[in-house]
């Protein structure tokens, strides 16, 4: 775990917003007398409508000072005269100080102020966490909502320094976010508008539900995880899977880089793509001649064979810009904003099995290459949502290029 987290943060140093300056702990316990007011003594504010502030990323907060204080990105009119007069080195001690501070419910109960989460407003709907949880977690493909965990980490502890926390925020608080986000209203950021854009109220009330006590949910079933483990469908596929071999490779493993790996591919993709070329809605000759014959069994089979078997590693080269995009898009212009891949295809480009995101680790270059520009020119259309076909429109050749490079890299 800890070598992942350090690989994350590797990649991500190199795209992190610039903070310019280093903070110090004491000198930010200095600056935030006033802020104390309204965020707290402890930085756990006892008022629903002041954010937490506690155990923050320091760069996440510094970023929201900034933006505060250029009015253009995030506008409030509490906070714009709050960050007016603060340099960067105030922000800098300040995002270090208030990262210091505990902000698990438990460790603030000491704390000084009211620490308890306040209640959900009085609405007639009463949320439901195991669904805020469950959307949380795997997002929702068929509106192209990116599963928050993979930005905002697990339970709403976020990796990635460039994402905030949200475990343990006022409910309130998430909610005016997320319907600020909805609205596009008072904060910028083209993945969050994209994704709250798509929610419903009541699903609004629910993550905010989920997320003001993620510790109240621990008998809550977790997610099955999707392990390869060989049932009778990877067997029975297997004998299926000989016709496969010429062009996908023994197990799965394709040597030409023009064919795609299946190996470790998520089942539930496999099948959707089976199908997909069997009823035209991806268009490949080879393809709809290979699935014509098979049965919605033999669909299951063959994928439960392939995502059970073990990748070989891609032929990426690496690439800055293609590991810039890939874990924080491009933000040219809001709507020409390209969302991360990593909201989708995780971390590691594994995707989401249960949630249908495909895998896009160990594949090659060239395969890469070739879906992208099949989405961007329109030629592959099967994405639900023209989730794909969205991205991809905004992408340059050189992008796809960098992209797939680097994403033909991870393991
Ligand atoms: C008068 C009350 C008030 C005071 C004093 C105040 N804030 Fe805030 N702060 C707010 C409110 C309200 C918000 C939420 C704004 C919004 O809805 O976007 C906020 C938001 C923030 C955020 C963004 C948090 C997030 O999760 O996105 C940061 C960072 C922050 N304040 C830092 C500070 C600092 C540092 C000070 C002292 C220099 C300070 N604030 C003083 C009211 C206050
Ligand atoms: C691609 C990464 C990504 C994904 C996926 C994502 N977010 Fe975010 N989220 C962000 C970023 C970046 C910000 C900070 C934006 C800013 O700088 O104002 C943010 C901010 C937020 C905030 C405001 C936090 C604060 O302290 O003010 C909330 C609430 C939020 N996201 C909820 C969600 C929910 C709910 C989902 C899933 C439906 C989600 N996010 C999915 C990247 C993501
Ligand atoms: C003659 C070569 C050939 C044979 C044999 C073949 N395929 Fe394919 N397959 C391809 C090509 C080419 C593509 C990429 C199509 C595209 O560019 O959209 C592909 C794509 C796929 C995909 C989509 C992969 C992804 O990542 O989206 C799946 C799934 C698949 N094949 C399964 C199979 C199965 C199962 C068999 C055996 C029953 C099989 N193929 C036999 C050439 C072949
Ligand atoms: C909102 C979610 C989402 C985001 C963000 C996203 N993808 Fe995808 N991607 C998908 C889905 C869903 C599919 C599968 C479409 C289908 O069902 O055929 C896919 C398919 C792909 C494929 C084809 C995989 C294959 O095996 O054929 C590639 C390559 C890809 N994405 C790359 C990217 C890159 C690069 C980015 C960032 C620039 C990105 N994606 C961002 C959801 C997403």
């Amino acid at each position: 775990m800890k070598r992942f987290i350090f690989s994350i943060f590797l990649v991500l140093t190199t795209i992190n917003v610039a903070v310019a300056a280093t903070g110090d702990i004491e000198a930010g316990k200095g600056k935030v007398a006033l802020c104390a007011g309204c965020h707290g003594a402890n930085g756990i504010s006892a008022s629903e409508m002041y954010p937490n502030l506690a155990g923050q990323h320091a760069d996440y907060i510094v970023k929201q000072l900034k933006a505060f204080k250029n009015g253009t990105d995030r506008n409030n009119p509490l906070m714009s005269p709050m960050a007016a007069g603060l340099s960067e080195q105030d922000m800098a001690d300040i995002g270090a100080y208030y990262n210091s501070l505990p902000h698990t419910p438990a460790d603030a109960s000491s704390a000084e102020g009211d620490s308890s989460i306040a209640a959900v407003p009085v609405v007639k709907y009463v949320p439901d966490a195991v669904a805020g949880k469950s959307l949380y977690e795997l997002g929702d493909i068929n509106r192209a909502i990116g599963a928050c965990i993979g930005c905002h980490g697990k339970d709403g502890n976020s990796e990635v320094l460039i994402y905030p926390n949200l475990a343990n925020q006022h409910p309130e608080y998430i909610v005016k976010q997320l319907h600020n986000f909805k609205e596009q209203k008072n904060r910028s950021n083209a993945a969050m508008y994209n994704f709250a854009g798509q929610m419903t109220d009541e699903e609004i009330l629910d993550i905010a539900a989920y997320l003001a006590d993620t510790k109240a949910l621990a008998n809550v079933k977790p997610k099955k995880v999707v392990v390869a483990v060989i049932t009778e469908e990877v067997i029975a596929g297997e004998k299926k899977a000989g016709t496969c071999v010429a062009c996908h490779g023994i197990a799965g493993n394709a040597v030409i880089p023009m064919y795609p790996k299946l190996a470790g591919q998520n089942a539930e993709y496999i099948v959707k793509q089976l199908a997909e070329f069997k009823n035209g809605k991806r268009n490949n000759a080879i393809m709809a001649g290979m699935a014509a014959a098979l049965s919605e069994q033999d669909m299951i089979e063959l994928a439960a064979y392939f995502a059970a078997q073990k990748p070989l590693p891609g032929n990426g080269k690496g690439s800055d810009l293609g590991s810039k995009i890939y874990f924080g898009g491009k933000v040219n212009h809001v709507n020409q904003a390209i969302t991360a891949c990593v909201a989708c295809h995780g971390a590691t480009g594994k995707g989401m099995a249960k949630a249908g995101f495909p895998n896009l680790a160990n594949q090659s270059v060239e395969y890469i290459t070739s879906q992208l520009k099949q989405f961007k020119s329109g030629e592959r259309a099967n994405d639900r949502a023209s989730m794909m076909r969205n991205i991809s429109m905004k992408l340059s050749e050189n992008d796809i290029d960098e992209l797939a490079q680097f994403i033909a890299t991870l393991k």
